[in-house]
């Protein structure tokens, strides 16, 4: 395969009754070939992650969508340590999804919460999608590349340089998740340039020459092939469409 593979990621979210998630298995289980351009990445809820590491095709990763502050495995009810992640035998997981960071009623992530997660996961031998993102009243306010950028600058501060191999940046505009609001090839593109450019600058030209940049918010089949054909974008984070065979138009739009 070639060195820089593009990533289509599945985020599932707090979604898959059993039913429905062997009906996803099976799909892409007969969904045929996957692109040697690309690389893809399931996350299911928590309490699916071994049914569909077991049940899912062996050339696709299973990757959880979050873990926990904690180096160690010990006393913290509720929380899933990337040590354990990786002990059994997962290689990924979702960082700093903008759902987190917002909470659910409770107090969200903030980017020194999402920049440490991301550390202790990459230390714990995982592959880290690590998430960025505006919400549509700082886009309106022009402040995109400054709040994009200050997410971005919380992780870059805690990784080492040969961290980098082990990150992707999955950029999720807020207003374009679940939404049916794609961002344009050219709103995405224009961010995903200016993150890149940000790696190279903070971290070396190396690093952000191969660095991952995904993008995320309402991705169907219908208008991945116009984003894929942005030099900067380098695959997908989806969401709601992962549900569904649409998914493996996705996959296919890659190549
Ligand atoms: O992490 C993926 C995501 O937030 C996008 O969700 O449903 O807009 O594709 P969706």
């Amino acid at each position: 395969p070639p060195q820089k593979r593009y990533l289509i990621g599945g985020n599932w979210k707090a979604n898959g009754t059993l039913a429905q998630t062997a009906g996803i298995v099976k799909i892409l289980n007969q969904g045929g070939a996957i692109p040697l351009e690309a690389e893809v990445v399931i996350a299911p809820p928590a309490h699916l992650l071994g049914y569909v590491k077991d049940n899912l095709r062996p050339d696709v990763a299973v990757s959880a969508q979050n873990s926990a502050l904690t180096t160690k495995p010990g006393a913290f009810t509720g929380e899933l340590p990337a040590v354990l992640l990786k002990d059994f035998g997962l290689n990924w997981v979702i960082v700093g999804h903008s759902e987190r960071r917002e909470g659910f009623g409770g107090p969200g992530e903030t980017d020194d919460v999402v920049a440490t997660k991301t550390k202790v996961a990459v230390d714990a031998g995982l592959h880290v999608m690590a998430c960025v993102g505006e919400k549509l009243e700082q886009r309106e306010a022009g402040k995109t590349t400054e709040v994009v950028l200050s997410q971005l600058n919380a992780i870059a501060s805690k990784l080492a340089r040969e961290d980098w191999s082990k990150v992707v940046i999955a950029y999720e505009p807020v207003w374009a998740i679940g939404t049916g609001k794609v961002a344009t090839p050219e709103q995405a593109q224009e961010v995903h340039e200016s993150i890149r450019a940000f790696v190279k600058e903070k971290v070396g030209a190396q690093q952000a020459a191969l660095l991952r940049i995904i993008y995320g918010g309402s991705v169907k089949g219908s208008s991945a092939p116009g984003l894929i054909l942005k030099p900067d974008i380098d695959g997908f984070l989806v969401g709601g469409a992962s549900l569904t065979s649409d998914f493996v138009t996705i996959i296919r739009a890659v190549k």
